[in-house]
This record gives C-alpha cells, sequence and structure tokens, in this order.
C-alpha cells in the first residue's frame, strides 16, 4: 500500500541543501530541448563533457573487465596497477615525481573533492576561490559548513586567483584555498610560477592549497605544469572525465601529502567503499600507447577549435580579454550586447538555435555580461553557430540601439 503525504508534511531538510544553489542552465537546457522537439535545430555550446568517448583500446579493455568477472570492490585506495600509471602519468607529462602510494583514486574529480573538503574544512572554516569558478566547489565547501569565499577576478589576473589576492583576502578563518587551473569556466590557467608564489602565501598562513587541475591535459599553449611540482604538501585533483574523455565513467584521483593518506583512505572507505571496479581495471588501458596517441590527437583538435572560436567571437562582438590556454571553454564578454546574460541566452537560443551558457552559474562577480561558450563540439557545427551568430547579432544590435 502507498501512503500519499503533502511535501509541507514531510520532515524539514538538512540546512546544507539551503546552502547549495541548482544550476540556472537547466532553464535553458529545457527551453533548448522543447525548440530541438519542435524540430528546430540547436548547436550545442553548452556542454561541459567532450563530445569524444573513450578510444577503443579503453572500451575492450572495459568488455574484457565485465567478460572476466573482475568486477568486486577494490582497496579503498584504488587498484595499485592504475595508481601506478597516474603517477607515472605525472612524471611523463609534467615532469613531476609522484609516489603512487600518494594517489587515491575516487569517482571522479567531484568523490576526490568532496573527500578533500570532508577532511579539511571544519564548520565555519573559509577558503578561498576564484569567482567566475566552477559553482560545484563552492557547493563542496558549503556542504561541509565551510565559508566558500569566492574572490573576484579579471582580465588582470587572467580570471584566476594570484598570489596577491590570496593575500590580501586571507583573514584568520581561512584554511586554504582551492585553486582550479585551466579553469571552467574561463579556460585560462594560472602561470607555473604564481602558482609558487600562491602556495608560498597558503603555507606561510598553515593553509592547504587544493589544485583542481582536471583539465591540465588539455593545455594548448605550452608544456602544461601541475601545481605538484611547488612541493608534496599540495593536493591535486585529477580526473578520467576531460582529457580521457571519460565523463560517465565516474573515475578521478587525488595526489596527498604522504601523511594524509591514512586519513583520506579512512573517509574514502566509509563514504565510498572504493571508486567504480570495471572503470578502475579499463582505465589502465588509457595509458598505453594507443590510446594515448588517439587522446593526443585529440587535444590537437580541440586546439584548433579554440584557434577557430576565439577569434571567430571576437570578430562578432564580443571580447575575449584573456586568450584561453586550455579546457574547452571561452568566457565571453557580452557587454556590446546585453548586461543581462540569462535574458541575452534565451533570446539568442530562441533566434539562432545557438546554446550558450549565461554566467551567473559561475559566480556573482559580473555574470549579467559574460557568457560560457564550450568548444567540445565539432568544427563543423563550431562554423554553423558562428554563421547563425552573425546573421543575428548586428540586425539585434541596432534594433537595440
Ligand atoms: C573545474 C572542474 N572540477 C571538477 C569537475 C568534476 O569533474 P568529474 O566529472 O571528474 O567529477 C568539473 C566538471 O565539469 C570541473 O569543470
Amino acid at each position: 500500500m502507498t501512503t500519499s503525504y503533502t511535501p509541507e508534511a514531510l520532515p524539514a531538510l538538512a540546512d546544507r541543501v539551503g546552502c547549495i544553489e541548482p544550476f540556472h542552465v537547466m532553464e535553458l537546457v529545457k527551453r533548448a530541448d522543447a525548440l530541438a522537439a519542435a524540430g528546430r535545430s540547436i548547436i550545442h555550446l553548452s556542454i561541459g563533457e567532450p563530445d569524444f568517448t573513450a578510444p577503443a583500446p579503453v572500451v575492450q579493455a572495459l568488455q574484457a573487465v565485465a567478460r572476466d568477472g573482475a568486477t568486486g570492490y577494490t582497496p579503498a585506495l584504488g587498484v595499485a596497477p592504475l595508481r601506478e600509471a597516474i603517477a607515472g602519468w605525472y612524471a611523463s607529462e609534467f615532469g613531476v615525481a609522484v609516489d603512487p602510494a600518494r594517489v587515491l583514486v575516487t569517482a571522479g574529480a567531484s568523490g576526490a573533492l568532496l573527500l578533500a573538503c570532508a577532511a579539511l574544512v571544519n564548520v565555519g572554516d573559509a577558503v578561498l576561490l576564484s569567482d567566475p569558478g566552477y559553482p560545484c566547489n563552492r557547493h563542496f565547501v558549503s556542504a561541509f559548513g565551510g565559508l566558500a569565499r569566492p574572490i573576484p577576478v579579471g582580465p588582470a589576473t587572467r580570471y584566476q586567483l594570484d598570489a596577491a589576492l590570496v593575500r590580501e583576502h586571507w583573514t584568520p578563518e581561512v584554511r586554504g584555498v582551492l585553486l582550479a587551473s585551466p579553469s571552467n569556466p574561463t579556460g585560462t590557467s594560472i602561470a607555473f610560477d604564481e602558482l609558487g608564489r600562491i602556495v608560498e602565501v597558503a603555507r606561510s598562513r598553515g593553509g592547504f592549497v587544493v589544485a583542481d587541475e582536471i583539465y591540465l591535459g588539455l593545455s594548448y599553449d605550452r608544456a602544461p605544469r601541475s601545481a605538484l611540482a611547488h612541493g608534496d604538501d599540495i593536493v591535486g585533483i585529477g580526473s578520467f572525465s576531460k582529457f580521457f574523455h571519460m565523463t560517465g565513467w565516474r573515475l578521478g584521483w587525488l595526489v596527498l601529502p604522504a601523511a594524509w593518506v591514512p586519513a583520506f583512505e579512512k573517509l574514502a572507505q566509509n563514504l565510498f567503499i572504493c571508486a567504480s571496479t570495471p572503470a578502475q581495471r579499463a582505465a589502465l588501458a588509457c595509458f598505453g600507447p594507443e590510446a594515448m596517441a588517439v587522446y593526443r590527437a585529440r587535444r590537437d583538435e580541440f586546439r584548433a577549435r579554440r584557434d577557430f572560436i576565439v577569434p571567430a567571437m571576437r570578430a562578432l562582438g564580443f571580447r575575449v580579454p584573456v586568450e584561453p590556454d586550455g579546457a574547452f571553454y571561452v568566457w565571453l564578454d557580452a557587454s556590446a550586447f546585453t548586461d543581462d546574460s540569462d535574458a541575452f541566452a534565451i533570446e539568442l537560443l530562441e533566434a539562432t538555435g545557438v546554446a550558450l551558457v549565461p554566467g551567473k552559474d559561475f559566480g556573482a562577480h559580473d555574470p549579467g555580461r559574460h557568457l560560457r561558450l564550450s568548444y567540445a563540439t565539432d568544427l563543423a557545427s563550431l562554423r554553423e553557430a558562428v554563421q547563425r551568430l552573425g546573421g543575428w547579432l548586428p540586425a539585434r544590435h541596432r534594433a537595440a540601439r
């Protein structure tokens, strides 16, 4: 027998739920879906995941794991060969020696961020982050009773925190800083030397540095350097979602100061038991030469898209004051067209079928004149999107004057 209830009669939810904002972009996505259902052609430049999927050797490895039934729980830290492969990747790609014993395999970077905040943030502790920034990062902090302290950043600091900002905003209740480089939504990175200066400020205050580097493999202009090269006391976060194109596999990792591994392991055991076993075992194939060649070619494809879309958006009248150097995002300053990016994104979607994400989801610093463009879609679609925008923006601009 089912018992019916009115929502008001249910017990109250925990207060922390109220600290988490919904994704505002979902309204736009719903509208885009409705237009698509009505037969309109929609180009999504709104999606935060690669349009590629796992390469063939990884898929074959997954099939073999399923066939062989090697799918029971693993140790909470992850399977040893994968921890070694991740450590090896830091050495080969970023020139950093990481002891595999410091690697904890998690359910995506999200699982890593959750563990990091569970382990490091006490109720009332403040954590510094950039605004704009990836919204979930501030929500992980609030979920543990911490105070996410978003710091407005702009073109002068490449839309990133720098050491001066960290120093200026470090008050007694600050426990640490959560960096994300390259950034979602701006696609810009913190220069390696600046990272070092930020680490020095945090160290001098006895604070932690968590470096969310899930887009590090997708860096286009210079050989990427990891924050981990600045010391074994930094917490590094990586993921199979972006460079490895395996968003739904839910696999990521933490690199921890060695002394913290037992504490994080204890939390991981209790909160997750382990990351997905089939995903862990199959992900080993990501590091083989065949899959790596595919990943490198796809990174070059992302670079080509960036090289097309950034000048094209500038030519249309959007400002992109800082060249994005990584991830697959462009933070568009749309102030030539609007100071209400929510309304503008809907208007643009209705008129052209092109979906961009309004700035509001990424923070409170000037969201009204910003939109995030994702180029995780093929070049032909990017070209078509630019053409459609070019056919609409000038007339709209004249009408608005
Ligand atoms: C900066 C940043 N950190 C973390 C995540 C979460 O990624 P994952 O799929 O590995 O949980 C995302 C996802 O978009 C992101 O952009």
